[in-house]
Formats: C-alpha cells, structure tokens, sequence
C-alpha cells in the first residue's frame, strides 16, 4: 500500500492526467516536451544534464500539473557523468565490487547535484558473443560475478536505501535476454531455452532485484518469439512474481511503439495497451507515445482503470522516495563544485588501474624499468585520442581534462626520458550513421593536434623509425570507441585497419615491444600472443585513464584485473565461454574444429601480475554432506615473488553426476586478496545448497542434486588444483 500523499493524489487525478505520469520524453523533442509539460502531460523526462535546463522544467511540470507533481528524471550514466569511469567490462574485470560500489557512488553524487534522478543503468545482460558491441556495457559471461557486479552497482547507485541523499534510482536492463541475440547483431532476436534463461540470463537481475533496484528497463528484441516491453510472461510472472519486483518498470526507448513496427501489435494504440498490461508501467519516447492513445483504451475496456493506477502509483511513490515532492530544485553553483570534486577523479584513476588485465608478460617485459629508459616511443592512434579514451556511452565529459595514455606517459618521463609519439596507423572511419554522435556522444577524435588526413605509407615509416631509435616501443591499438556498444556490432574481432602491420613492423625493429589494447570485447590478437612480450588490457580506462596506464607500465601500480569473459581465439569459435558441458566423448573436447582448437586463446579468468601467485593445500572440511549442508573449501595463495600484489583467487564447481548434465567448470565463488611478497593467506569459500542449486530441464524446477562434486581452485577457469566431496541424501 503507499502513502495517503498518493492514494490521494491518485483519487485527485483524471484518466489523462494519470496517463500523462506514464509518459517519458527525450528531451530532444523540445518543443513537444515543453507543450506537454505546460499541461500536465508528462511524468518523466531523459537526456538533459544542464542543471539550469532542469531547474526550468521542473518549474514548468509544477506549474503545468494541477496536482503539482514534479517530474522523474532519468539519463544514461553508466560509467560516470563528468568524471568518467573506466567502461562497465573494465570495472567488472577488477573483481572488485567494493571499487565498483565507489564508483557508482561517485556517479550518483554528480548526477544527484545536476538533477538527475535515475541512471539506466547498470547494464546486466550476460554476454557470451563479442560481436555484439554492447558486450562493453556488462560484466561479461558469468552469472555469478555479473549478479555481483549488477548488485554492487545498484548499492553504489542507490546508497543503502531507495531515498539517500546523494545517490539516485538504480535501473537494471535490459529484462532480459538481450545479449543473446543472433549472430551478436544488436537488437536481433533472442532465442534462450529455460535452463539458460533461468540459471544464465537471469541470475544477474535477480541480484539487482535483491539488492533493491528501483526499476527495471524492458529489453527491445523479441525474447522466444515475444518481444521482452509486450511479453506479460516476463514482465509479470517473472519480474514481478518470480523475482519479487516490487519498483517500476519503464521501456527501452520507443520499445512500447515499436511492438507495431515489429509487427507484434496492430496499431499504436494496440502497442499500448499490450505494453501496459504485459506489464510495462512507464513508456520512454521519442515522440507520439503509445500511450497517447490509453486513455482511449480505459473508456473502450482494453486496459482497467486498476492497471493504470498501479502503475502511477508506482510512479508516485519513487518520486515520493526521492523526496521530490519536498525539493526538486537543484543549487547550479553547489553542482559545478561536485562535479569538479578531485576525490571523483582520484577514484577514477584507482577504478582504471585496477580494472587493467595483464594477458601475458614474458621473462618479467613488465613493469618497465624507468631509469634504464631514455627514449621511449608511444605509436598509435588512440595513445592520443581523448574522446577515444573514454569509451562509449558518456556526454557530459569534458575532454580537455582527459589524460591520454601519452598524456599519462608524457608526465610520468617528465625531466627523465624523451617521449616520442607517432600516429602509426589511421583507423578507420565509420561506415554507416551513429545517432549517438548526434545524441553527443561525440565521434571517436583523431589524436591531439592531426588536423590532416595521415599518409599512410608515410606515417608508417615515421613511426618505425621512432621505434628503432628507442629503448621501448608502446603501442596503444584496438578499437575506436564508436566501433563498438549500442547498435554497433563487428562481424570480425580484428584489430581495425593497418594496426596489425604497424605492431608487426615495430616488433621488427627488435626494440622491446608492449602492446598496450584498449577494447571493450575481445579481439584477434593471436599474432602478438605469439610476438609481443608484453599485452596490457587498459580497456577505454576513462578521465584518469592515461595517468593510470602510466602507473601501471612503470610498476607504480600491480596489474589484478582478470578476464570476465573467455577471450577466444578467432570469431569462429564465438560463442564461447567456460561452462560448458562435457559432451558424450570427452577425449576430443578440445579438438573439434577441423581448422581450430577448441580451447579459447585466454581462459576466463585469466590475468597476471607483476606478482607471480601459488594455490596449493586445497582442503575440504567435511568430505560427505547432506544436501541442505555446505562445505567449506580452504586454499593457500602463496605470494611467490618479490613483489607485493593481489590475487582473485577462484573457485569453479563441477557436478559428476545428476538430474542434468552440469558444467565442467562453473564459477561459484572468488576472493580478491592482497597477499605480500612471499606471504601466504589462506583463503576460504562456502559451497552450500544456494551454490549447488539450478534448474533442470528435466523436471522443470530448481534441484538441488545428491552427488559428487569437483573442487577446482586457482587463477583462473584453468585451474587445477583440485579436491571432491559428496552430497548424499
Ligand atoms: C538503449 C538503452 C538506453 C536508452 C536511453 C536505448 O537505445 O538500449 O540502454 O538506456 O536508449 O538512452
């Protein structure tokens, strides 16, 4: 039951007034916006970050609603409003969901202080196909580090409780199933069994649900045949009665119109009302809303007059919650300061040093030895792209004050070496139109100060040469920020353009080499595993990114990150990830591909440090236990080296035997430790019925199986120290 504030408003209120609370606008249709707003017509709106703009809109909704009821405001701040995070498969990749709850705390404060009420966000679709740009919105393959992840997010976002100050509405997306579409082409349909669906793609939202998520945004595609905003199975029964899903839920943008132009409902007005009564409570819109046309459909009995207050209900409580009704003005001096605040900043640069993975670095190449250098050469377009640096998905940044991987290198050498910088390779431009430049997102730059087109045979000379005269070489390559994320899938995992050549002329010079990448998905680096001493993983690392890519190369900083998805080898092993079944002849499960192995290039997981890491002494408490019982697995982690460092150290289970076949290796539980030189810590983990748990296809339920179990514990889905125990009835 709610507040006597809104039964009583919702006893006050019309059928179009109410109708108007379920309706979102881009800010970008100004005009409308403010003609509805002038009569009470809208509940929410997104995409305005200007603190003055929403100061004034605010006043409009109040003064145009009879009821005076604010309005909801919402944008997509999903690493960050001006201090920019390192993107959201970076943060997962530090295993660290304390830093992430930082992170988005900071997130939250800078856009409380604009006005902002609500970030769409964070991104939970399990992603198992790097083809599929959006991949770099999530926490990767894994349900149970992407629950974690999603619920650190959601705490950080949100604070302890829906209301605190400084903290804003979580909103969990895209419900669900999202990152399975077909061929990694965005948008495209998604067809998941129900052992998936239950034990993969949903696990992560149900973690977001139990951390208490606001809201919930409905995915586009057509989940099973069903697009996700129009389909009531998931909407209701399982968002609302299988998860306890008690907040709102709004569309993906246009979705609810969009159930005609998929060709599932009729007509608009008939895209409407299935959304509503699927289930959908708010309708985020371009324009000309589908549910423009609900009061229509309460007077023709479509939709209950009972449907539509629950939903406004909703809508009125969160913003109850909020507190809007009491204050929804915002202070523009107080906001420039917070997003200005340098603790922002700092956290960011700890966020992208952290997050970093070192995928190989041989006979020690790493961390680089600052006093031995005194030339040192940076090649590469994005060493010196700012817009690049930062990834995707942000607007509200601020490029001059974004370090550069040069930047960060450039400051480091100050008054000690010489530092060289040379393009090396164009990336290539986009083919097709982005409407996110126009929606300011900003188009991937050229590095600092090329106005001009390169030439490129030229360029690459200059670049070679830079090498040759130095004592190491850095080159910066991967992909341009707007390669990849929303409605920018790739067909190939290539790195763009002529960067191979320009990474395999440099190491022909036989000037030590480190590639440094920065991506969001995986890409075809098998050449460089084999040539490259040294590969960095900085991913887009964001405002700091640069100063902390420094500390990272200099030994400033140990590297801890670790993969959250299986990096394969080539695009024709996707998808590919590391719980997967046995199949019926084990002895040729890695060699199935007449061409291919079948084992990925890195395993998921995967990650070194300038600290080398033991686990050894894996025990089991108890070896039988009954099937409400846990164990408790203990390793020690054993610091092997001089060099104080952080370990995750992972644990992966396997069940031999039961209602389903089940996999063989599958995360279910990880410790991230700092361990000191030469130390060791012993570290332990709980493996009780919650871990053993799934649901089977053959009963069509949740098991919890008599069985007997392998214990694998190390660092990463290779690991292999070993031990068992057994679940008996
Ligand atoms: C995306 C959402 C995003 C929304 C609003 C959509 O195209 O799928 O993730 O929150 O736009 O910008």
């Amino acid at each position: 039951m709610s507040s006597p504030r809104v039964e009583n408003l919702l006893a006050q209120m019309t059928t179009a007034e109410k109708v108007g609370q379920l309706t979102q606008y881009f800010y970008f249709q100004v005009d409308e916006v403010e003609e509805h707003l002038a009569r009470g017509g809208v509940g929410s709106v997104l995409f305005v970050t200007d603190p003055a703009v929403l100061n004034r809109l605010q006043k409009q909704a109040l003064e145009g609603s009879r009821h005076q009821i604010p309005l909801l405001v919402g944008f997509d701040v999903i690493h960050g409003l001006r201090t920019i995070f390192p993107v959201p498969i970076a943060l997962a990749a530090s295993w660290d969901t304390d830093l992430i709850e930082r992170a988005q705390t900071v997130a939250a404060r800078e856009a409380r202080a604009v006005g902002i009420h609500w970030a769409f966000a964070p991104m939970v679709d399990i992603a198992r196909d790097p083809r599929w740009g959006r991949m770099i919105e999530g926490a990767g393959e894994d349900p149970l580090l992407g629950g974690d992840v999603a619920a650190a997010q959601v705490r950080g976002l949100q604070g302890a409780q829906l209301g605190d100050s400084d903290r804003v509405v979580a909103g969990p997306k895209h419900f669900a199933g999202y990152g399975a579409a077909l061929g990694g082409r965005d948008y495209d349909e998604a067809d998941i069994s129900d052992q998936e669906f239950y034990n993969v793609y949903l696990e992560p939202f149900r973690a977001a649900v139990d951390a208490g998520a606001g809201n919930i945004m409905a995915a586009y595609m057509d989940l099973n045949g069903v697009p996700a905003t129009g389909n009531r199975w998931l909407l209701t029964d399982i968002l609302r009665e299988h998860l306890g899903f008690e907040g709102f839920v709004v569309s993906d943008a246009n979705s609810a119109r969009d159930l005609w132009t998929h060709h599932f409902a009729r007509d608009l007005a008939d895209a409407g009302v299935r959304a509503i009564n699927a289930g959908l409570d708010l309708e985020m819109a371009i324009h000309d809303p589908a549910f423009g046309h609900l009061e229509a459909a309460v007077e023709n009995g479509l939709v209950t007059i009972e449907r539509i207050d629950e939903s406004v209900r909703r809508l009125l409580t969160v913003k109850e919650q909020l507190g809007l009704f009491e204050n929804v003005f915002v202070d523009e001096a107080v906001a420039a300061q917070v997003l200005a605040d340098p603790a922002h900043r700092e956290v960011a640069r700890e966020a992208a040093a952290r997050s970093a993975v070192l995928l190989r670095n041989e006979d020690g190449a790493l961390p680089l030895d600052a006093d031995a250098l005194s030339k040192v050469a940076v090649i590469g377009h994005l060493a010196d792209s700012p817009r690049d640096t930062l990834g995707p998905w942000v607007f509200d940044y601020d490029l001059d004050e974004t370090v550069t991987i040069l930047d960060g290198l450039r400051a480091r050498f100050e008054g000690r070496a010489e530092v060289t910088y040379a393009v090396g390779a164009a990336l290539p431009e986009r083919t097709y139109e982005s409407m996110f430049e126009e929606m300011g997102q900003g188009t991937s730059g050229p590095p600092r100060g090329l106005t001009e087109p390169i030439d490129a045979p030229a360029e690459l000379d200059r670049a070679v040469a830079h090498a040759s005269e130095a004592d190491v070489a850095i080159v910066v390559l991967g992909e341009r920020q707007d390669m990849i994320g929303e409605g920018a899938s790739r067909a190939s995992l290539e790195l763009p353009g002529d960067q191979l050549r320009l990474l395999q002329e440099v190491v022909a010079t036989g000037t030590p080499t480190v590639l440094v990448l920065m991506n969001g998905r995986p890409l075809d680096i098998v050449w460089a595993t084999e040539n490259v001493p040294a590969i960095l993983d900085v991913w887009y690392p964001g405002t700091q990114g640069g100063a902390a890519v420094a500390d990272l190369l200099l030994g400033d900083a140990v590297p801890a990150g670790k993969l959250p998805f299986t990096w394969p080898r080539s695009v024709g092993q996707v998808p590919i990830h590391h719980a997967v079944t046995r199949s019926h002849d084990p002895s040729k499960q890695w060699r199935r591909y007449w061409d291919e192995e079948s084992t990925p290039l890195f395993p998921f997981g995967h990650g070194l440090s300038y600290a080398t890491f033991e686990h050894s002494r894996i025990a089991v408490d108890r070896a039988s236990v009954g099937r409400d019982e846990s164990v408790t697995v203990s390793v020690d982690v054993t610091n092997t080296s001089s060099v104080d460092g952080v370990e995750v150290a992972q644990l992966y289970l396997h069940q031999r035997h039961g209602t389903s076949s089940r996999p063989m290796r599958q995360l279910k539980g990880y410790r991230r430790i700092a361990v000191a030189a030469g130390a060791t810590e012993r570290v332990t983990f709980e493996v009780g019925p919650a871990q053993r748990r799934y649901w089977s296809a053959a009963t069509r339920d949740w098991v919890v199986d008599a069985s007997t179990f392998d214990v694998y514990v190390g660092g990463s889905a290779a690991a292999e120290l070993a031990t068992e125990f057994t679940v008996t009835d």
